[in-house]
């Protein structure tokens, strides 16, 4: 009995902080190169997780807020499955516009040209290191991606690599999946920066928002969510989507699926 009463405090707090549910995230960024406000859903490390029948739990939340765009900063896949759950996604997706980058899973993979081409034939607008222009909201974007190929902490990229890739004077976002390149994405000309990869610390401490342990920030990890100002780049990190991590479930961590919404400076959408 007295060995119950030491239990039961511990599978309470075990259960409260299991991940059952999405959180939302939503942010705005203010800036005069945009007519009308501009919607981007986020998803961020999905690791091929199974999301129930024609993966309704993304895709229901993805048709009610209607982006105009959906971006995936890498992590789509996985590096040791048929990948079919993260194609179905794609595939159920397939009336948005997908922008997409590889994340370190895909790149893992000796087939990663192979999955590339899986997902172009679903639809995706993969970006291996190149940009494209595309017009939401009567305003010019470009979007830009680049992989993540290793487990290095610094960046695998120059500033002048990645400001490269850009060639307009449209919005630009860069889609990378590391998000602790914070001196690379300081100084990029570059108006948003979407990353994801730490998953949010995989297990937070309840009420501080601080994460336990990131791959490539190692323990305490300091980038692991939120929306960064970088000068005049902003870099929103997202915690991913996934419900565990290598059968590692997330604790006091949802998943989370995030909305960003480019708005013209003094307008206010949300
Ligand atoms: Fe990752």
């Amino acid at each position: 009995m007295k060995k119950l009463w030491m239990v039961l405090p511990a599978a309470a707090a075990a259960l409260k902080g299991w991940p059952v549910r999405f959180d939302i995230t939503r942010y705005e960024i203010l800036t005069p190169a945009v007519r009308k406000p501009v919607r981007f859903a986020v998803l961020a490390d999905v690791h091929d997780t199974w999301y129930g029948e024609n993966m309704e739990r993304v895709t229901d939340l993805v048709r009610q807020e209607n982006p105009d765009a959906i971006l995936i900063p890498g992590d789509l896949c996985q590096e040791k499955t048929e990948n079919h759950n993260s194609f179905l996604l794609m595939e159920q997706l397939k009336d948005y516009p997908v922008f997409y980058c590889t994340g370190n899973h895909e790149e893992r993979r000796k087939d990663v040209e192979a999955v590339k081409q899986d997902l172009r034939d679903r639809g995706v607008i993969v970006l291996d290191g190149r940009s494209v222009a595309a017009e939401f909201g009567n305003s010019l974007f470009e979007i830009g991606g680049i992989s993540s190929r290793t487990y290095k902490v610094d960046p695998e990229y120059t500033a002048e690599e990645v400001n490269a890739l850009f060639h307009t004077d449209g919005y630009r976002i860069l889609l990378s999946h590391q998000p602790q390149w914070i001196e690379l994405y300081k100084a990029l000309d570059c108006d948003l920066t979407v990353c994801g990869h730490a998953h949010g610390g995989q297990w937070r401490f309840p009420g501080t928002g601080q994460g336990l342990i990131a791959p490539n920030q190692g323990l305490l990890p300091k980038y692991t969510s939120g929306i960064h100002a970088l000068g005049r780049n902003h870099e929103v990190i997202s915690r991913g989507m996934a419900w565990h991590y290598h059968g590692i479930p997330r604790m006091y961590n949802n998943p989370e699926f995030v909305m960003i919404t480019v708005t013209p400076k003094g307008e206010r959408s949300c």
